[in-house]
């Protein structure tokens, strides 16, 4: 039951693989083990292998609402109540003991490219909700170990394992000939199918449009790629707050965007190999790169989305309400947890994400950042 393309357990369908491929075969030997999963910091689930760029894995399942705000983000969505315990033996509910709503997200679709991109994307919004690196959902819960083929407790929501660069903000960023998609109606998702480069591309209806997306990996770390298309030729525009995006083609019917960072924060840090003892400049070196930090600041003093790292330690810094001063380790800490707090001159505010770390991650940037003359 290696390539199974459905998973049963207790007779209850739960879940969906689909490969972006039909011929699995061919990586079944790529597959590792759990053990290599969880020492290489990607473990998922059981173990099935992970998706790839170019093989993605589809599953449709509950996920984290990771506090995508209800009244905005998750507009269509109902909100659960509790309801009664039952007993099968007496058939009667239960005066004071209650089931609780479950808190996640049914009905998405969580896809992994591998390594560098996990995201979410949601059939009752019709919209990308997250994405994330280094991981992916954590199943056991739901399934249960293979050994036993029991679920473990009650946990319907899978545990996101990875760092989230992306989080959904207000209302659904689609606007269709000028007009919001939250104006025009409920979505209503169709399906999705497998294009060519085996990506899956996601069919809704808007009102009387007709509407695909395909999401990929952006030209650098912790960027994301989106095509939009309409059927109709209708012109689409994609905006929302907090979020940096740079169009590559708009045209009428398309539009393909590039989505910067807006999130930082790591999830399932209860994994003992992640918390780090002993801050330390190399920690910071590998997290500049790991948190994609890499994608905006340089180190040779060239200009980017930030300002460049090198030689930033001790030298002085206007800012656009601020007054002036010199950069120390208490300013590059509340510039990393808190970007929003003091905006340089010169820069966009709010371009960068605000990052939940561990203290000693924070204390190891500080002491890489300091290194860079
Ligand atoms: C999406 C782009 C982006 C990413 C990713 C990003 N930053 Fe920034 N960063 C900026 C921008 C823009 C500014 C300047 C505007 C401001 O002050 O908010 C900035 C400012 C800073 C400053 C103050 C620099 C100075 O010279 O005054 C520090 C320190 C910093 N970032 C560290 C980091 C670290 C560490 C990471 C990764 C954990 C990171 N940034 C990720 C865009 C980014």
């Amino acid at each position: 039951m290696k390539n199974n393309c459905v998973i049963k357990f207790s007779g209850v369908l739960l879940a969906f693989f689909v490969y972006g491929n039909a011929e699995v075969q061919a990586n079944v030997e790529q597959s590792l083990k759990v053990s290599d999963y969880a020492e290489k910091g990607y473990l998922t689930f059981d173990n099935k292998p992970l998706g790839s760029l170019n093989r993605p894995l589809v599953l449709r399942t509950f996920v984290p609402t990771l506090e995508l705000s209800k009244e905005s983000v998750l507009s269509n969505h109902s909100s659960g109540s509790t309801s009664p315990k039952y007993s099968p033996s007496s058939g009667k509910e239960s005066d004071n003991k209650n089931y609780q709503p479950i808190d996640g997200i049914p009905a998405a679709i969580a896809v992994n490219l591998g390594k560098t991109l996990s995201y979410v994307w949601d059939t009752t919004e019709c919209r990308l909700l997250y994405a994330w690196t280094d991981g992916f959902l954590d199943m056991l819960n739901y399934w249960g170990d293979r050994a036993s083929g029991r679920r473990k407790g009650f946990g319907y929501v899978p545990r996101l394992y990875g760092f989230v660069f992306y989080k959904a903000v207000g209302k659904h960023p689609l606007k269709i000939d000028g007009v919001s998609v939250s104006e025009l109606g409920t979505p209503k998702y169709n399906g999705y199918s497998i294009g060519e480069d085996r990506l899956p591309v996601y069919d809704y209806r808007i009102g009387k449009h007709n509407l695909s997306l395909k999401i990929n990996s952006g030209p650098s770390a912790q960027t994301l790629k989106l095509d939009f298309s309409s059927k109709d030729n209708e012109k689409l525009e994609f905006s929302s707050p907090n979020t940096q995006v740079e169009i590559k083609n708009k045209n009428s019917g398309k539009l393909s965007i590039i989505i910067r960072p807006n999130a930082g924060e790591r999830f399932s840090t209860d994994e003992p190999k992640e918390v780090i003892k002993k801050p330390s400049r190399e920690i910071g070196e590998r997290l500049y790169t790991s948190l994609g930090c890499i994608a905006c600041h340089s180190l040779d003093g060239g200009k980017n989305h930030g300002p460049t790292l090198k030689g930033s330690y001790g030298s002085k810094r206007e800012f656009l309400k601020a007054s002036p001063m010199v950069i120390d380790e208490a300013y590059i800490r509340e510039s990393i947890e808190k970007p929003m707090a003091k905006t340089v001159k010169g820069y966009l505010t709010g371009m960068m994400p605000p990052y939940k770390l561990q203290e000693a991650e924070y204390n190891s940037l500080i002491l890489f950042i300091k290194s860079v003359r």
